[in-house]
């Protein structure tokens, strides 16, 4: 028997980029709608590098939030090459940051800031392997003669390897991987290392983008692959490994902004985040792994305890809007215009 309706644990989004000023406040309740925490991403201008910034941008969410009292976010610091290890230390330990968050620099949207070698925050990495602070790691290796396409391929040798076999006690999320070489790595390393999925590259290969003309609203970075690692992202998100969980990415851009010559990264899903996600369980039959990766494994890998209340959804069509807010602020969300299969339970 098919099944029609599914109630979880309140899930975690544990990477999403929520803005700040207008757009936060147009895009946050999103979020907290149907997440009891989310990790923020601090890729704001200028980045999140002190815990004042980020105790005074979190105000700012909580009070876009409103609605939704029970919405937590969870505070990330922008790690730049010249990052205080005193701050991070400070700012966890009075539980401002939650974790702290390596750009590459140049990788992606507001990213000039930036860790040029991953040497020369190894002082800061070793506090953070002291104090158990998680590092959140965009994994693509930014340089002219490596492919688009192979940038995460490349930063699993380059970077991640020797990082994790130099600091074998730091907690290490590989954020929103895109590749079958990720999946496999992250499956087959023994140690402190997860990673996020998000639910548009369990649904998209780079043929979706690209086939019949330029798809702006679905470039994003890391960009889409090829099919077979869209499939093996399926099978790690479905398979109950505690190892992966949920992150929507979601990173919203002005219609103006990615309609454009050079269109920006980033692809704004939050509004039908969960519907999406269980979208890709119910295809995979595997609804009955689809609390462990939205609710439970991430969680239990951040050390912190499961939320208390739960969330229903029904396998029932809905309309994405086409578009979302007006004027200079219009966002065209993830699958405009589309059908979805899935909606959350108004009761
Ligand atoms: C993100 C953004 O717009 O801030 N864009 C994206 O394509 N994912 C940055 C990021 O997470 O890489
Ligand atoms: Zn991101």
């Amino acid at each position: 028997m098919p099944t029609n309706s599914l109630t979880i644990t309140k899930p975690d989004d544990w990477h999403v980029h929520l803005r700040d000023g207008d757009m936060l406040k147009q895009v946050a309740s999103y979020t907290a709608r149907q997440f009891g925490r989310a990790i923020i991403m601090p890729n704001l201008k200028p980045p999140v590098t002190t815990a004042v910034m980020a105790a005074a941008y979190r105000e700012r969410i909580l009070q876009a939030t409103r609605d939704y009292p029970d919405f937590e976010p969870l505070m990330t610091a922008y790690l730049t090459d010249t990052i205080d290890a005193q701050e991070l230390r400070t700012g966890y330990s009075e539980g401002i940051f939650t974790a702290a968050k390596l750009y590459p620099a140049n990788a992606t949207t507001n990213s000039a800031a930036g860790v040029s070698d991953i040497k020369k925050i190894y002082p800061v990495l070793e506090v953070m392997q002291e104090i158990g602070m998680p590092l959140l790691v965009h994994g693509e290796v930014v340089s002219k003669n490596i492919d688009i396409f192979d940038r995460e391929a490349a930063f699993i040798d380059a970077i991640m390897q020797p990082l994790l076999h130099d600091m074998p006690e730091l907690k290490v999320v590989f954020e929103h991987i895109t590749t079958k070489d990720a999946a496999d790595f992250v499956e087959a390393s023994a140690g402190n290392i997860a990673a996020t999925i998000t639910a548009h590259h369990l649904q998209i290969n780079r043929n979706d983008m690209l086939v019949g003309g330029i798809k702006p609203h679905l470039y994003c970075l890391p960009v889409a692959k090829r099919e077979v690692h869209r499939l093996a992202l399926r099978r790690v998100a479905t398979s109950g490994n505690g190892k992966f969980f949920l992150g929507t990415d979601s990173a919203p851009h002005a219609v103006h902004d990615k309609e454009s010559a050079c269109g920006c990264a980033g692809i704004f899903s939050a509004p039908n985040a969960l519907e999406n996600y269980v979208q890709v369980f119910d295809e995979e039959n595997a609804l009955d792994k689809f609390e462990a990766f939205a609710s439970l494994n991430g969680s239990a890998f951040y050390g912190l305890p499961v939320n208390q209340g739960k969330i229903t959804l029904q396998c029932q069509p809905q309309d994405v809007v086409s578009v979302i807010g007006e004027k200079e602020l219009a966002i065209s969300p993830y699958r405009a215009g589309e059908v979805l299969r899935w909606r959350i339970s108004d009761n």
